[in-house]
């Protein structure tokens, strides 16, 4: 078997390195474990950036796709595929009932969601002046929240509250704005009579695990029905069982116009999700719109990775993952603030579920860091994966079939290496 250092000089050999990789090269993956090419095991808390929302190669999930593989893979969407069919009536029962499109990747539902609030706005075009590009006049404005996250395609980006994404990919497209999260007031400020839709995560991810108030969503909800404006919850962190629910905004009660799913949906395939209301979603429908397709991809919703998302939503339902994940993250909250009381180093612990987010003050007495990553680097050397947003948060997104006893062993490891380096 190829030694790390070869699979790394041939990756870097022929591949665009537009990540800073880790100097690991993974071989298998077993549950919580990953091994690499050396042989050295890891305890993966992280999940390929939550994807991995039932863990590496889980029995079930591996036998759906190899079943699927050995009957069909892809006849394209001019036809009809039963695993799409499943897929769509797992998330309309276990969600509000919407109806889903399918596509790749979380940027993809997203941007088939911003799409479809450019036909909105033009439907039900309300005072709205001249939309430019056009000779019509409607809505065509979405606002988002600043450190939100929603794809690095050019709208998807233009959402994204994240200056550094953006960078050196001006100009983007028009009409997005991005205010303070957990604040209706700043929506309210940014609101014109060309505004048509509300972008945000029910709870930010790669903001750093940022939890709103519990007004600021049902507030939301109500703010967006007064203007007659489509709100969207894009749950691609905080789907499919992640935080201690199906989907995150089930904390709270409201329930969105549209909502993306991508990650964890395919369980490390590609799949991203957008499901909307009926009333909604029929601006794409092909049968109302005179024959004329409005969205599509050629790939989207193929029967592998459709397959796999039936089998995930039956998995996390048939063992209860989403309450596993809302028992197991409480602990590890609790755990990790009773550290926090003797560690200052630890400034806050946020989050719900198994999506925790543990904020540090690299400038406490004592402390050996400098910065989030070096805590990543050491944690790894000591074969536990993590991983860090906005240089000083930790985040924690293990797999969902993740035992107690497990998650403990990892915690120990991480209070370790926060107090001893
Ligand atoms: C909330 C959120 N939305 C959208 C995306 C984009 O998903 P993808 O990387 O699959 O395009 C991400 C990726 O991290 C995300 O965190």
């Amino acid at each position: 078997m190829a030694t790390t250092a070869d699979i790394i000089a041939r990756h870097d050999k022929h591949m665009v390195i537009n990540l800073a990789r880790w100097p690991v090269a993974i071989v298998r993956g077993q549950g919580v474990k990953l091994f690499d090419a050396e042989g050295k095991e890891y305890l993966d808390l992280f999940a390929g950036f939550g994807a991995g929302i039932l863990g590496h190669c889980h029995p079930d999930l591996a036998r759906a796709v190899c079943e699927q593989a050995h009957q069909l893979w892809h006849v394209g969407n001019l036809m009809h595929t039963e695993p799409q069919t499943h897929a769509a009536e797992a998330i309309a029962r276990l969600g509000f009932g919407g109806k889903s499109f399918f596509c790749h990747t979380g940027a993809d539902a997203n941007e088939a969601a911003i799409k479809l609030t450019r036909l909105y706005g033009k439907a039900h075009p309300g005072k709205g002046g001249p939309i430019p590009g056009t000779s019509l006049k409607g809505r065509y404005k979405v606002i988002s929240a600043t450190r939100s996250f929603h794809g690095r395609g050019m709208a998807t980006m233009a959402a994204t509250g994240q200056p550094a994404v953006r960078e050196g990919f001006e100009p983007l497209p028009a009409g997005y704005l991005n205010v303070e999260y957990n604040s209706l007031d700043a929506i309210k400020a940014a609101l014109d009579e060309q505004t048509v839709a509300v972008i945000v995560e029910p709870i930010q991810g790669e903001g750093g695990i940022c939890v709103p108030d519990d007004h600021y969503l049902p507030s939301l909800r109500k703010l967006c029905d007064e203007h007659d404006l489509l709100l969207i919850f894009d749950e691609v962190w905080t789907g499919c069982g992640r935080t201690g629910k199906y989907f995150g905004h089930q904390h709270w009660p409201v329930t969105p116009d549209i909502m993306t799913l991508g990650k964890g949906v395919g369980g490390g395939l590609a799949l991203g999700v957008m499901c909307a209301t009926e009333r909604v979603a029929d601006l794409y429908n092909v049968k109302k719109n005179g024959g004329v397709v409005k969205h599509a991809t050629t790939l989207g919703g193929n029967c592998l990775a459709t397959a796999a998302a039936a089998m995930i939503f039956h998995v996390l339902e048939r063992d209860k993952l989403p309450e596993h994940a809302a028992k197991l993250g409480l602990h590890a909250i609790n755990r990790l603030r009773t550290f926090a009381t003797s560690h200052s180093v630890v400034k806050d612990v946020r989050g719900k579920g198994l999506f925790i987010g543990i904020e540090l003050d690299p400038t406490a007495p004592g402390c050996w860091f400098k910065d989030g990553s070096e805590v990543v680097t050491r944690c790894r050397e000591k074969g536990l994966m993590v991983n860090v947003s906005q240089k000083t948060v930790i985040r924690l997104a293990p797999p969902l079939i993740i035992a107690q006893d497990e998650l403990d062993r990892g915690l120990t490891i991480f209070e370790e290496v926060l107090t001893k380096g």
